[in-house]
């Protein structure tokens, strides 16, 4: 692993703003002191993913997903600590300096980095050969000029060409000194076999004498390729695509979306087209808010992803009969994605990277402007019409519109979608809503749960005397207590992380987390729960005063001088603190949650989220939890005196059981004698853990 000096991931960790860099994957919207967004690790439709500003912290309530912004970047990127601190070094113009990786650290680098690595070297290979090499000048960037593409669109979707090579790619990536190994594991080139699939050693570049898309993640990693041919060959697939790989999942990439992501967030729409052209020149037209689907119907993945920015769609759609039976495929699944979906068909004949040319850009815009239609109104004019003169065909195609209004997670539009409908068929609306009914309580909707499909197809009343006020059974996801935001009340009463439901199964101070410490056999659980207090304590609170010239940490450090911590992973992380007294600074839990091993991260992130802090009403109930930030000593003392004890009772069971066993008289003169201790002891510490507790009453 490439080392980063200690003073540098610090400068990165303090300087990356969570908001900013957990904004760049999701639409976070401000509640309370909370941001909160749909949770990018999950399927979900309402937010339970939450980022907590002050302490630099992200956590979701639905998937239990938590930590630190390094943490996050691991997360959402899938990659290792030090390409997540890279990422963040890069988002925010720090710069590492490289150290030559030796062979050994280049082997120690994980998978898919090796695969993020080759795949940027390549893009950078290709780019170069576009704009530098003669064949890739005349031949490729001559053809990109030609579809009026500039530099600067060239440059900023980092466009290449490949030479008409059969290895080209793989010498140049062998004289980098990449391993070849990965470059197969990208698809950049490809094993020949022999007819009876075996490998013959043999290798060649996939991609030649092409014109080279790169595609990106929302982070701007290039995860695969698209490959254009310049060559009039009918027997030639127009397009190469890199095949699937550990980086690139098709069904979750978009392409053009990380280039598109913050002009979707401020347009508040996003345009969906179909090609790698369309998305360049409508781009190049200063229309920046457009990713496409490159050529394959949408995937549930891909909808997320684009409700991460924004709530609508309008799809830019061929004007021809392909073009429209496209349009209507994906916009069910965009519908039940609970997005609005509109939709712009062009002339026969054009596409959008066709009519922009045509048109221009100002022209272009206003066009999807008037042109854009609702989707389901589009929908609904499109199979009238084809319907218009046959019974059985009018009576299929408004089912068909039913199943899509059923699809709407939204009750109110699902009724104005209705009225509308009735409105062009010119049926009856209570006919039209009886239909509507019977389809959705079909027997062959039913989820195994018990719910309609979709869980939003709520049935409608039918008429004013019905009891049914049509509006859909309350069977929205929000009703799960795990995943729905809070309400204001409840916000103020996390002041950290947590909530009233968690603060109620805490029940007394001995139990001082929620979260149970990971089991280690050895170490009895009360003992565990005891440390882990102690630790949380010295980890958050670190630097603030006790009392006059006595910070939190040298108070616990000097109470507990005699008791190490017995388990493992906290008498590591105490010696870590310990370390950064003795450095003069205070141990400082945001840094710490950032640390490169795992367990420690992990460790200091439950530190800090799973403790519930002290609301008015819990005072009432019988609930020791303290108020530590304005009475830190008491807490300290609770929390050490606790674990003073859960030593002493351990030293009195391990008494008892030496005089279970038979004993010279001395030896069991000496027992008794430390009992007896040991009790008082006890006792002198349960008076005083009392008066501990008597004073927070
Ligand atoms: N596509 C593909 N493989 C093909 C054909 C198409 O992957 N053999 C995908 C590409 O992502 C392409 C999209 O489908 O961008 C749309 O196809 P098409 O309209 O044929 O291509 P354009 O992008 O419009 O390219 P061009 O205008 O250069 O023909
Ligand atoms: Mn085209």
């Amino acid at each position: 692993m490439a080392r980063i000096p200690k003073e540098l991931v610090d400068h990165i960790i303090q300087t990356a703003d969570i908001v900013e860099v957990v904004g760049d994957f999701v639409q976070l919207k401000r509640k309370g002191q909370n941001l909160w967004a749909p949770c990018p690790f999950h399927n979900e439709k309402s937010p339970s993913f939450s980022v907590n500003p002050a302490k630099s912290l992200y956590k979701c309530f639905g998937c239990g997903k938590a930590g630190g912004v390094v943490q996050f970047v691991m997360d959402v990127e899938g990659t290792s600590y030090v390409e997540a601190l890279k990422y963040l070094a890069k988002k925010y113009a720090i710069e590492i300096q490289e150290e030559e990786k030796t062979p050994q650290q280049q082997l120690e680098q994980n998978e898919r980095d090796s695969q993020f690595i080759v795949s940027d070297f390549a893009k950078n290979h290709y780019h170069r050969l576009l704009l530098n090499s003669e064949e890739g000048m005349s031949i490729g960037y001559g053809y990109l000029k030609e579809r009026g593409l500039n530099l600067n669109t060239i440059q900023t979707f980092e466009l290449g060409y490949s030479l008409d090579s059969w290895d080209d790619l793989m010498k140049a990536a062998e004289a980098a000194g990449y391993d070849k190994k990965y470059l197969e594991k990208t698809g950049l080139t490809v094993i020949r076999t022999d007819d009876q699939g075996k490998d013959t050693g043999r290798r060649y570049d996939r991609f030649r004498g092409r014109v080279m898309f790169p595609i990106h993640n929302i982070s701007g990693r290039v995860v695969g390729f698209g490959a254009r041919t310049l060559k009039r060959d009918d027997r030639m697939a127009k397009y190469l695509n890199s095949p699937e790989s550990e980086i690139y999942h098709k069904s979750d990439v978009l392409y053009g979306l990380f280039q598109a992501r913050q002009a979707i967030r401020t347009q508040e729409v996003c345009y969906l087209v179909e090609g790698y052209l369309d998305v360049l020149s409508l781009y190049q037209g200063g229309i920046k808010n457009v990713v496409a689907s490159s050529g394959t119907s949408l995937t549930e993945g891909q909808i997320r992803l684009i409700k991460r920015y924004s709530d609508n769609v309008t799809v830019l759609y061929d004007g021809d009969a392909a073009g429209i039976k496209a349009s209507l495929r994906g916009t069910d699944l965009l519908l039940e994605g609970g997005l609005n979906v509109r939709v712009v068909l062009f002339p026969d004949g054009d596409d959008p990277d066709s009519y922009i040319r045509k048109v221009g850009d100002q022209r272009f815009t206003e066009y999807i402007e008037t042109k854009s239609q609702d989707f389901i109104s589009f929908k609904t004019t499109l199979v009238a019409r084809e319907a218009s003169n046959d019974p059985v065909k009018k009576a299929e195609a408004i089912r068909d519109v039913l199943h899509s209004i059923a699809k709407v997670p939204d009750a109110i539009k699902r009724q104005v979608f209705l009225q509308q409908t009735s409105a062009t068929f010119g049926i009856d609306e209570q006919v039209l809503i009886t239909e509507y009914n019977k389809l959705v309580k079909a027997p062959s909707q039913k989820a195994p749960d018990g719910r309609t499909s979709g869980g939003n197809s709520g049935s409608y009343g039918q008429g004013a005397g019905s009891a049914n006020t049509g509006y859909p059974p309350s069977n929205n996801p929000r009703s799960a207590p795990a995943a729905r935001p809070m309400t204001d009340e409840e916000e103020a009463e996390m002041l950290m992380y947590g909530g009233a439901e968690a603060a109620e199964t805490l029940g007394t101070a001995f139990q001082p987390s929620s979260a149970k410490p990971e089991a280690d056999d050895d170490i009895p659980d009360m003992l565990q729960v005891c440390e882990r207090e102690v630790l949380r304590l010295l980890v958050l609170y670190a630097g603030r005063e006790v009392e006059e010239e006595m910070s939190v940490a040298g108070y616990l450090m000097g109470q507990l001088g005699e008791y190490p911590l017995q388990k493992p992973l906290y008498a590591e992380m105490w010696e870590i603190c310990r370390q950064e007294l003795l450095a003069g600074r205070f141990p400082d839990a945001r840094l710490l949650a950032q640390n490169e091993r795992e367990d420690i991260r992990q460790l200091i992130t439950d530190l800090a989220t799973e403790r519930y802090e002290i609301s008015p009403n819990w005072r009432t109930k019988e609930i020791y939890v303290f108020n530590e930030v304005d009475l830190p000593k008491l807490a300290c003392d609770n929390a050490v005196l606790r674990l003073n004890k859960v030593h002493v009772q351990r030293e009195l069971d391990q008494c008892l059981e030496k005089l279970r066993h038979p004993l010279e008289d001395v030896e069991m003169f000496e027992i008794l004698g430390d009992i007896k201790r040991l009790k008082e002891l006890d006792n002198e510490l349960a008076g005083l853990l009392g008066t501990v507790v008597g004073r927070t009453a």
